[in-house]
């Protein structure tokens, strides 16, 4: 089946299966390695993308439900020419070690600042605690999501 999605402010086309997770199709048809596999199956947070500004699990969305909505992966994040704050405060923090689950903490973190939440480090850790991190870089996450998000308010 073809398709035509949104993604990162383009159009892009697709002729995949109807249930081809948006994960495949995001890495293997457009190339956009930032989204990562990690599960599979909607637990470990690796794929978080965004539709419509809302996390979502890219895994758990076959492209057939994806429609007109607009897809945000971490390479659509930041404008072209500088990193988002979260990137910068993740750097700052040392808010990854393998680097692996990062695109998808980020994705999440931007969620829950775009919902006004992130209001306390409690917050912060519980309303991440989908993203799985098996550097256990946690208390530096939180660290960045909350300076980023202080930052993010101040601009
Ligand atoms: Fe999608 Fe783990 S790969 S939640």
């Amino acid at each position: 089946m073809k398709y035509t999605l949104n993604v990162n402010g383009q159009s892009r086309a697709v002729d995949v299966a109807p249930d081809t997770p948006l994960l495949w199709v995001l890495r293997d048809s457009l190339e956009l390695t930032g989204t990562k596999y990690g599960c599979g199956v909607g637990q470990c947070g690796a794929c978080t993308i965004h539709l419509n500004g809302v996390p979502a699990r890219a895994c758990m969305t076959p492209v057939s439900t994806v429609g007109r909505m607009k897809v945000t992966t971490i390479e659509g994040l930041a404008g072209a020419d500088a990193l988002h704050p979260l990137q910068l405060a993740f750097i700052e923090h040392d808010g990854f070690q393998c680097g692996y689950c990062t695109p998808g903490q980020i994705c999440s973190a931007q969620g829950l600042i775009n919902e006004g939440k992130a209001r306390t480090r409690d917050e912060v850790r519980e309303l991440m605690s989908g993203n799985l991190c098996r550097c256990a870089a946690y208390p530096n996450i939180v660290d960045a999501v909350k300076q980023a998000k202080t930052q993010m308010k101040e601009a």
